[in-house]
Formats: C-alpha cells, sequence, structure tokens
C-alpha cells in the first residue's frame, strides 16, 4: 500500500509537471523514433508505370532550357527603407521578452513579429528565446543560429535589443514562467492579434512592471490592417537582419560550391589518385546548377499526416500507434480516408512521387539536386526510386566530412539552417509538402525574384491516385496543373503571410 502510494503520488505530480510542461511548450511531448522494422515495403514503387516511363523519358531541349532559365524581372524588387534620418528612438516603455515554439522556420517568424511588437509598444527587445522542440531535440539559442551582431545593426535605427536583461530583471526567466502564474506572463494573447491588441493589454503590463514575457507567441501578430511601416519592418527583419552565424554561412557555401563544380577523383600522370574540383563540363542546359529539393518526410510528418504512403500494413499500424501517442486522436486529416485526403491535396509527395513530378516538369538524369531533409522515414529504401530518376542527388552528408559537419552534428536547427542557405542559393527550389519550410523558401526567394517550384498538390494527389494513368497523360496533366506555378509572382491576399507573400508589403513596383 506505502508503495502503491508512493508509486500514485510519484505518477500525479509526473502528470502536473507534464501540464505544465504542455501549456508553455505546446503539444508535442514524445521524441521522433525511427524504426526500420515498421515499414518492409518502403522500396516497393507504388506507381510502377509511370515510374518505368519515367526512367526512359528524354526531356526536349526547349523544356530544359525554359525550365533552367532564372526568372525574368516582374516589375518588383525589395523596399529598401531610406537612410536613416537620424532620429533618436523614442524613450523605451519596458522590456518586451518573447519564448518561441516550433521548428527553425516557425521561430524565425516569430522574430520577426517580436521586432514589430516592440516597435509597436516602443520597448526594448531581448533577443527571443528559442524554446528545444520536443521532436528536434535541437537546444541552441539564437545566437548559436543567427548573427547576433548583425541582427543588432541592421535594426538598431529600428528598435533597441538587448542581449541580456539588467540585473533588477534577472529574476525573467523561462523558468521563472513555467513554474507559477505570474503577472508579468501575458499568455493569452489571441491567434494574429491586431497591433491595438497589443497597445491595450500589453502597454499597461509594460507599464506597472516594466516587462512583460510574451508566451505563446508564435502566429500571435496579425498580417492585415497593420501599418505599412510595421509590416515594412517585418520584411526587412526576415530578409535582411536574420542571418546565420559564420560556421552556416561557410559551411553553406561550401556545399553549394560543391554543387555547382563537382569533386571528382582524377590519376596524374605517375599514377597517384587526387580528388579535384571540376567545371560541370555537361553539355546543355544546366550545367553548374542544381536543385534544391526539401524533403520532409520524417515519422511525425508521416504520421501526421494521416496518409497511405504504401508501406504496407507493418507501417500503417506503426503510424497510427505513433499518432495515438503523441496526438491522442487529435489528429484532424485521421478522420478522412486515404482518398479524402489526397483529393484535397493534404499528403506529402512520397520521393518516387516528387520523382516523377520532377521528370514530368522536364528535368533530366543529369540534374543535380541536393536533398534539402533532415530524416526520411523508410531511409535509403524509400530514397532509392528518386535515386534511380536522379544519379547526381547530394546531400550534407555526401558533399561534406564529418568534421566539416561538426558543428551541426546532432543539431536540428542548424542543420535546417544549411538547408536553408543552400535552398537559398540553388538556381531552382521545390518542395514536397506545403509546411514552414517551404513557405520561407517561397516568401524569402520571390522578394528576391529567385524560381521556386509551387506544387499543386490537391491536383497531384488526384492525378497520383489514377493507377492506369499513361505517361503522356500524366505529363499533360503536370503541365497544365503547374502552370503559372514555377516563381511567377502571385499577390498575398487577406489572412496570408507577409513571409509567405511579401508582394506587395515587402516590394515596391519598379518602372
Ligand atoms: C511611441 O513613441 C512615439 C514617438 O515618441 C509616440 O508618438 C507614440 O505614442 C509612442 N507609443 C507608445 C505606445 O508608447
Ligand atoms: C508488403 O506488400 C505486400 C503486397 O502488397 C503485402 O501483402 C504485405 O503484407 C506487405 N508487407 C507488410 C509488412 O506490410
Ligand atoms: C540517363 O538516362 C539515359 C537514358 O535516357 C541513360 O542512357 C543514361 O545512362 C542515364 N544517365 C545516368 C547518369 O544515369
Ligand atoms: C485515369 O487515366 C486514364 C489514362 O491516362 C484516363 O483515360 C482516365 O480518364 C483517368 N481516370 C480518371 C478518373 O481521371
Amino acid at each position: 500500500m506505502m508503495y502503491l502510494n508512493r508509486h500514485l503520488n510519484g505518477g500525479v505530480s509526473f502528470i502536473l509537471l507534464l501540464l505544465m510542461f504542455l501549456s508553455f511548450s505546446g503539444p508535442f511531448v514524445l521524441a521522433s523514433t525511427q524504426s526500420l522494422s515498421d515499414i518492409n515495403n518502403a522500396s516497393k514503387l507504388r506507381h510502377s508505370r509511370l515510374f518505368k516511363s519515367a526512367l526512359q523519358h528524354k526531356a526536349s531541349n526547349e523544356q530544359l532550357s525554359d525550365l533552367w532559365t532564372p526568372l525574368s524581372n516582374q516589375g518588383w524588387k525589395p523596399y529598401v527603407a531610406p537612410a536613416s534620418t537620424f532620429s533618436s528612438l523614442p524613450e523605451s516603455s519596458g522590456y518586451i521578452q518573447v519564448f518561441l515554439d516550433g521548428g527553425l522556420n516557425q521561430q524565425r517568424m516569430g522574430i520577426c513579429d517580436a521586432v514589430a511588437i516592440a516597435k509597436i509598444l516602443n520597448a526594448t527587445l531581448m533577443i527571443p528565446y528559442l524554446e528545444v522542440n520536443p521532436v528536434w531535440q535541437d537546444t541552441s539559442s539564437f545566437t548559436d543560429i543567427f548573427d547576433v551582431d548583425h541582427f543588432m545593426n541592421i535594426l538598431k535605427d529600428d528598435i533597441s535589443i538587448i542581449r541580456e536583461l539588467p540585473d533588477e530583471y534577472a529574476w525573467s526567466t523561462r523558468e521563472y514562467y513555467a513554474s507559477a502564474i505570474r503577472s508579468t506572463r501575458v499568455k493569452n494573447a489571441p491567434l494574429h492579434a491586431s497591433a491595438s491588441w497589443y497597445l491595450e493589454n500589453v502597454a499597461p503590463v509594460l507599464e506597472s512592471y516594466g516587462i512583460a514575457a510574451i508566451s505563446p507567441f508564435s502566429h500571435r501578430l496579425a498580417f492585415d490592417n497593420m501599418p505599412i511601416e510595421i509590416q515594412r519592418l517585418r520584411c526587412k527583419v526576415n530578409f535582411e537582419a536574420l542571418v546565420f552565424v559564420p560556421h552556416v554561412r561557410s559551411l553553406g557555401e561550401a556545399l553549394v560550391s560543391r554543387l555547382r563544380y563537382p569533386i571528382v577523383e582524377s590519376i596524374d600522370a605517375v599514377g597517384t589518385k587526387y580528388l579535384r574540383q571540376v567545371i560541370d563540363t555537361k553539355d546543355g542546359h544546366g550545367a553548374g546548377k542544381f536543385v534544391s529539393l526539401h524533403l520532409r518526410f520524417d515519422k511525425d510528418m508521416a504520421a501526421h499526416s494521416a496518409c497511405d504512403f504504401g508501406g504496407g500494413k507493418a507501417e500503417k499500424v506503426a503510424l497510427a500507434k505513433y499518432r495515438q501517442a503523441i496526438w491522442q486522436g487529435r489528429v484532424m486529416n485521421s478522420r478522412f480516408t486515404d482518398e479524402e485526403l489526397r483529393n484535397q491535396g493534404r499528403c506529402p509527395m512520397t520521393p518516387e512521387e516528387i520523382g516523377l513530378l520532377l521528370v514530368a516538369l522536364g528535368f533530366d538524369n543529369t540534374t543535380r539536386l541536393y536533398l534539402a531533409s533532415h530524416k526520411v522515414y523508410g531511409g535509403e529504401a524509400r530514397i532509392a526510386a528518386l535515386r534511380r530518376l536522379f544519379p547526381y542527388m547530394e546531400d550534407k552528408k555526401s558533399l561534406a566530412s564529418s568534421e566539416e559537419r561538426a558543428h551541426i552534428k546532432q543539431k536540428a536547427s542548424l542543420s535546417a539552417a544549411v538547408d536553408y542557405y543552400v535552398s537559398m542559393h540553388s538556381d531552382i527550389f521545390i518542395s514536397a509538402s506545403p509546411g514552414n519550410m517551404h513557405n520561407a523558401m517561397l516568401g524569402h526567394r520571390t522578394y528576391l525574384n529567385m524560381k521556386t517550384i509551387r506544387p499543386n498538390m490537391a491536383l497531384l494527389g488526384q492525378i497520383f491516385m489514377n493507377k492506369s494513368m499513361t505517361w503522356s497523360d500524366f505529363q499533360d496533366a503536370v503541365a497544365e496543373g503547374q502552370r503559372n506555378r514555377l516563381g511567377e509572382i502571385k499577390e498575398r491576399k487577406p489572412k496570408q503571410s507577409i513571409y509567405t507573400y511579401p508582394v506587395p508589403d515587402c516590394v515596391c513596383q519598379q518602372r
């Protein structure tokens, strides 16, 4: 009985801790595990007829040339603020602290919004705190990922920023807020709150206490009805102020250079082997160029989407188990059948499917592909189909030694930062599912008028369900469905994010 009691008490406090953790950090609690035994059939092709044709497909010269040609000027250029008129910042109304959930790209948006809110409130911003995401497990801080000097310097005429709170506020920490209800914590900011919400609800906290800690903070600032100077400040943070730390940039730079000028093994006159970097000698289009493919196909994504990826019954059971363990039946998608999900375009494309799409778009088997990806559920078996279509497929591991990757080893956010860097320098970017990385790239590349393929998920979902589709019908359907989705500017509509659709807020019209 004693034992049982103690055991129960232990259990109760564990649950309380868990609840506190949940209320602070969002819904993810368990770490992602990869188990190959889940999936015995990952290497089985789902679209073997199309795949056979894709292997034999020869892209026309015209198609190739269209694909690799950079976008022409579309009439917009980045907005650049006029040089500072040297007016000093208004007196600070207090300190703003934010605690940011999510992966790197979600945190990035939170950082931009935090700067905007500091501006709205005339407050001093404490460098944002990046929560450790329970799935990604990376403990890197803002200063481990972003170049903080650059950040502060670019924004010095817009807001004041500090790296550390003054001693009198040193008590205001994550632990302080996680352990009890505190009057300096603002925890009720609505999703997409207006500027006046912050003036009405946060300004008084600053006035009373000199500090306000806002958490949760993801997606807590509206995109519509914002003063244009606030919108432009958000753009400036995202596209100008946030750059990665030097070691991420230099690893990214090395990867880009090796993608453009591959390293080959050669033998010199006396028979010694050596490595040299070559200018791409293959003829025609795409020489010295590469596509960055973002493939988020880890177990979380696969389980959360609730789609059937063809790994057979064992995979289905494993994903359902995982879904139950982590989200306890709160996954909306699991209320739909696989067919319904595909019709709505809610299923990420598998490596095989993205390969078929790329071939249908006109990429040939000499295309150099950079795989911007963390872990692929099903491992190499699942990637094999894509690799057969695109034998020149590279990733961080194939391009850089483990010494070169030492700084980012086991660091999901820093790895994502390297992928962000390389993807921003690719000639073409495409993502297998429209998540945070896709949106971040779409926005940033649109801002710089760089080519980004936006897969028409609903249409592709439908096409891939038709098991009798011929290759030529598939190609026609892809051509039709992807029309105007290859980098053509799409202006932001109400409610949409300026970080995904920076036109017109972040740019100005060119004459
Ligand atoms: C911020 O400072 C500006 C300029 O001094 C002032 O006009 C504005 O009312 C201030 N806003 C707040 C919320 O303090
Ligand atoms: C693999 O696929 C075959 C044929 O579709 C199926 O009968 C088998 O159950 C699958 N294996 C697993 C472990 O799901
Ligand atoms: C590319 O495909 C052609 C057939 O279309 C084949 O002859 C060639 O060997 C392939 N190249 C590579 C690198 O796989
Ligand atoms: C499936 O593809 C075939 C062959 O390309 C085509 O004739 C048929 O209309 C398609 N079916 C549907 C439902 O789209």
